[in-house]
């Protein structure tokens, strides 16, 4: 059985007292949950957070990180960088990024690569635009960013990685995909994986989805067959409303 996973991603919100306040509020919330916990948070906020978190079962992890170890990159924070003070986990190739910051398919492979030769667990983003969904490519879309990203990882590293599904047009804007959509979409990127990498290992991948998850949805997405927790945005900034997705289950 793959765990459920459900990742907050604070993007650029929350100064440092907010971060310690938030996940002190958190803590007690989610103590008791047998969900992976995890938020995501500004380079910014990164050491207090990992202080507050410590002996909890909430695990810290970063939104980017560069694919080179060190040198003339102006601005950018590298793979050993974080794990030196203790980061878990990293989101590579968010759609904001991509959008925004001309990640491409091929900067997401190597930051992967980096992210694993450095001991970070990556949270890869793939997702389709309103318009790639409505031309009815959702699937080559999807399926071909999990391929290219995927390239030249070994069957283990596949296996230690999370792909977040997050279609474009579902990210806060209130719009989320059905259930079953979802569902079947990350069936896709599964089976997409099982033809590469074989079905063992694609039984072994979590796939998460988001876009607009909120507390009163969080279950129905979850409890598909193939929906393995969620990366949360909006919804993660406060305590209360993300331990209730966190306890979805409950
Ligand atoms: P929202 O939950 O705010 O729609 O954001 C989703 C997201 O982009 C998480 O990475």
């Amino acid at each position: 059985m793959r765990r459920k996973v459900i990742a907050g991603n604070w993007k650029m919100n929350m100064l440092p007292n907010e971060a310690i306040s938030m996940i002190t509020e958190l803590t007690p919330l989610v103590k008791d949950s047998e969900n992976e916990v995890v938020l995501c948070v500004p380079y910014t906020d990164l050491f207090y957070a990992l202080l507050t978190a410590q002996d909890t079962n909430i695990k810290i992890g970063a939104q980017n990180m560069h694919f080179e170890e060190k040198g003339a990159y102006t601005g950018e924070v590298s793979g050993p960088m974080l794990k030196s003070i203790g980061v878990e986990y990293v989101i590579i190739g968010h759609s904001e990024r991509r959008q925004y910051f001309a990640e491409t398919d091929e900067t997401v492979n190597k930051k992967i690569k980096a992210a694993f030769a450095n001991d970070l667990k990556p949270i890869v983003c793939v997702g389709e635009s309103l318009d790639e969904k409505e031309a009815g490519k959702t699937a080559e879309i999807i399926t071909n960013q999990t391929k290219l990203a995927l390239e030249g990882l070994t069957n283990e590293q596949v296996r230690n990685t999370i792909i977040a599904y997050e279609p474009i047009w579902a990210i806060g804007t209130g719009k989320t995909a059905t259930s079953e959509d979802a569902n079947n979409s990350i069936k896709c990127i599964r089976s997409k994986i099982a033809e590469i990498y074989g079905n063992d290992v694609a039984q072994d991948v979590i796939i998460q989805y988001g876009g607009s998850v909120k507390s009163s949805n969080a279950k129905e997405l979850f409890e598909t067959s193939d929906i393995d927790g969620g990366l949360i945005g909006g919804a993660s900034l406060k305590a209360e409303e993300f331990s209730k997705i966190v306890n979805y289950n409950k």
